[in-house]
């Protein structure tokens, strides 16, 4: 979860763009569709190819159109010449049919031409920007849409939320190349970052890598049959498998060659493309964006984008948002609340904010790692009790016992839920770096728990907090976080649930991208959480 780069130069939002592949045109929900294969066909690690015939020939159709659903242009690596790649610095955007005054609530679009190092135009697509039109003077910002033509040249469209003056910002991300590296590095080589297993027993302890599939060695298998996942460790030469007592972050391999590296270095990667087009003008119109919005509750249609930033204030326009910027606003809404956050370090952050927020939310030392958990506040006049725990391997933490990593899936089969419990899940940072079926297969376990959770107490509160942007790496990057999230909501589409869109608010604010948001964005995101819990 460290591993996110600094990215320096950059002053403002970021923003994505991110051809939404058409999710919201999928059906209903993981339980019913989705069938999972059987457990030992995660992927095999020497030979990829084995997982995508078993999934060519046994999934279901469902199961492939998720997949589906993340398809983007594909790149023979072979073939990839550095100076053909896309250049951050040759690239230009011009706004199409420029006007000198827009209106609040209009749009904007933007044709980004792509070229290469030499100058020349781009004749294929693929390529991963973000976009946003953003001031910093009004601490402003609203994510775009890409649209890819496929031919060199991309669309970026911008809703004009507020009035005054509003400048675009276009990011390189990633160049198709750098994608089609990051791609075919995430199918091929699972083991790419890897954790260690401690066994101890009678005095004697012993190391052995682990994960979620180790290849070609002679293994112990961890299987919970609750949450019907399995984890695997090289067995130890002289203890057995029943001592495992502890895991751990390992580290990670390299797994790109010189030219490989070229497209995904400092240099080329997440670059402002430069342009000259001054700010655009915005005029108030009586047109209002949020006035027919509906309370928040789950169900309700996506937006894009799902919201808007002014004054540092976001605005969603999902729903009716609320703002508690007294701690006693939050602490009357989770009066009598039953909290469990399941996810990684970006939930955290919640947990962190609300316990530093509500003075009275205190927590309880349970002498724990605190980068697993699980962590505990109360409040013992409110009747507020909030957790948070991790979600289980596979996990990089600092060394910690196994016996505190729960997968997801078996604690939310714990819960009795009901009007007072809310459920706080987010599954995504520390699965970029494995093939998509995996995390498809995870996805649906978790999905099927909540559905359970929620057929015994349809009156259960459950969130799903999405994935942020902040990774530029082979191991971690915002296009692989953005291929889990096309896979998550569409897994959730249809359910009594509600995913709240991080990936906008991140995007989008002045703040330098980073995988662990900074404080105002935190307090937006949980501003979010809260308008759910208590809907006005
Ligand atoms: C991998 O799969 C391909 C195609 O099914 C096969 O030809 C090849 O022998 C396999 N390699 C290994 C190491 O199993
Ligand atoms: C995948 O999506 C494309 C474009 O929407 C469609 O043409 C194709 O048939 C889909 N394939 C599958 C297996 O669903
Ligand atoms: C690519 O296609 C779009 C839409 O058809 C068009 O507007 C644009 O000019 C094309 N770009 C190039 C470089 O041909
Ligand atoms: C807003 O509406 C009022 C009356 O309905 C009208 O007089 C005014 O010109 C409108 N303003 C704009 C900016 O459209």
């Amino acid at each position: 979860m460290n591993r996110s780069r600094n990215i320096s130069g950059i002053v403002l939002c970021v923003i994505v763009t991110i051809t939404w592949v058409s999710y919201h045109l999928l059906t209903p929900g993981c339980g019913k569709k989705y069938e999972p294969p059987p457990l030992r066909w995660y992927f095999n690690v020497l030979n990829n190819s084995i997982a995508t015939d078993y999934y060519q020939q046994h999934t279901t159709t469902e199961f492939a159109e998720l997949l589906n659903l993340t398809r983007w242009p594909d790149l023979s690596l072979k073939e990839l010449k550095f100076t053909d790649s896309t250049s951050p610095k040759e690239t230009q955007y011009h706004i199409i049919n420029k006007r000198d005054l827009y209106k609040v609530g209009e749009t904007l679009d933007v044709l980004i031409t792509t070229k290469d190092h030499m100058g020349r135009l781009k004749t294929y697509g693929g390529d991963f920007f973000q976009t946003k039109l953003h001031s910093s003077k009004k601490k402003a910002g609203v994510p775009g849409q890409v649209k890819d033509y496929g031919n060199g040249s991309y669309l970026a469209t911008f809703l004009l939320p507020w009035s005054g003056e509003a400048q675009v910002n276009i990011r390189l991300i990633h160049s198709s190349e750098a994608i089609a590296v990051l791609k075919d590095k995430r199918d091929k080589y699972p083991e790419k970052v890897y954790f260690n297993g401690y066994f101890e027993s009678l005095g004697v302890s012993e190391v052995t890598e682990c994960n979620l599939k180790i290849s070609g060695k002679n293994v112990c298998e961890f299987n919970d049959p609750a949450a019907g996942e399995i984890w695997q460790c090289v067995r130890p030469k002289t203890l057995p498998c029943d001592s495992w007592r502890y895991h751990s972050m390992g580290g990670y391999r390299q797994v790109t060659n010189s030219l490989e590296n070229s497209f995904l270095s400092g240099s080329v990667t997440d670059h402002n493309i430069p342009s000259s087009e001054p700010p655009v003008n915005i005029v108030q119109s009586n047109s209002s964006l949020t006035s027919k919005l509906p309370v928040c509750k789950t169900n309700l249609e996506p937006s894009l984008p799902s919201g808007y930033y002014y004054e540092d204030q976001w605005t969603s326009l999902v729903c009716l948002g609320q703002h508690f910027s007294k701690p006693d606003d939050a602490r009357a809404c989770l009066r009598g609340r039953d909290i469990y956050m399941f996810g990684d370090s970006t939930l955290r952050q919640w947990f962190e904010y609300l316990e530093q927020f509500i003075p009275s939310l205190g927590r309880i030392d349970l002498h724990l790692n605190y980068q697993s958990g699980p962590l505990l506040a109360v409040d013992q006049e409110y009747g507020i009790a909030m957790r948070w725990r991790a979600h289980g391997l596979p996990l990089r933490t600092t060394k910690t016992l196994t016996s505190n990593l729960q997968y997801e899936a078996a604690q939310i089969s714990q819960i009795g839920g009901g009007p007072y419990t809310v459920v706080v899940i987010t599954l995504w940072a520390h699965f970029t770096n494995y093939p998509l079926d995996f995390y498809l297969q995870r996805l649906v376990r978790v999905c099927k728990a909540v559905e359970s959770l929620l057929t015994r107490s349809p009156q259960t509160t459950v969130l799903i907090k999405s994935a942020n942007t902040g990774y530029k790496t082979v191991y971690g990057s915002d296009w692989l976080s953005l291929q889990l999230d096309i896979l998550m909501r569409a897994a959730f589409k249809g359910m009594a649930v509600t995913v709240l869109d991080a990936w906008d608010m991140t995007s989008c604010h002045y703040l330098p991208d980073g995988i662990h948001p900074g404080p105002p964005v935190i307090r937006n995101e949980v501003d979010l959480m809260l308008s759910y819990i208590c809907p006005k």
